[in-house]
């Protein structure tokens, strides 16, 4: 055990765990939307779970950094924040906000982090871009709805953990990057439509065709 102080509150925790696994554990909320507790190599993309480390430099993604002895974290600085909001709108520009009529509406991880953050579900100052492809239905009996999708990649992760080999894929690059079953047909037979890709996405890009809600 060592011990490490996160917001002045000194915690003991296992040394080389995940500083946002260790703050998430202790009632400390750091937003985040790529990480899945426990994670080997995490993809520290979507850059919501910046902290700042006493004596480390610039601010740092959380769940990328290993927890060391005395190691003296804030969660809370003004820097944090605005990092963090910025890291929000930039998502919500290419997000197609209609809440009202998303599988995800109460349940959703980027409304509870507009909440946290105290800002508006808006894109502005930025402006909105959107694909073209409003839903891709390549999947058997799964709907992706593209503009939804956060590229958090939890779901290519949870089915890889569950079935060695994941049934999606980021496909295409930069602005047009998306979650694929396209060209995945060989796997169809391996689906076992456990919906654990369902259950851990944060917002509401994936969805059960016939209609029915995912929770
Ligand atoms: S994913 Fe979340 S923010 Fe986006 S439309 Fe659905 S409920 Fe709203
Ligand atoms: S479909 Fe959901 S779980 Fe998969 S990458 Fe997009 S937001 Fe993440
Ligand atoms: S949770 Fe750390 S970068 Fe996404």
């Amino acid at each position: 055990m060592i011990h490490i102080t996160v917001d002045q509150k000194e915690i003991a925790c296992e040394e080389g765990s995940a500083l946002l696994d260790v703050c998430l554990e202790n009632g400390i909320y750091i937003p985040n939307l790529c990480h899945v507790a426990a994670m080997e190599t995490p993809p520290a993309s979507c850059r919501m779970c910046m902290v700042a480390v006493e004596g480390g430099g610039g601010p740092v993604t959380a769940c990328a950094t290993r927890v060391i002895d005395g190691m003296v974290v804030r969660t809370d600085t003004d820097e944090v924040r605005q990092l963090q909001r910025t890291a929000l709108k930039l998502l919500l520009s290419v997000h197609d906000i209609d809440c009202r009529n998303c599988s995800a509406n109460k349940q959703c991880e980027l409304q509870n982090i507009a909440r946290f953050l105290k800002v508006g579900l808006k894109a502005a100052p930025y402006a909105t871009l959107l694909k073209e492809q409003e839903i891709d239905r390549a999947h058997s009996f799964l709907d992706y709805l593209p503009n939804r999708c956060v590229l958090c990649g939890k779901c290519i992760h949870v089915c890889a953990e569950k079935n060695g080999r994941p049934y999606f894929t980021f496909a295409r690059r930069g602005f047009d990057t998306v979650i694929s079953a396209f060209g995945m047909d060989g796997l169809e037979a391996d689906c076992e439509a456990c919906l654990a890709c369902v259950e851990i996405c944060p917002v509401g890009a994936l969805v059960v065709r016939s209609g029915r809600d995912k929770k």
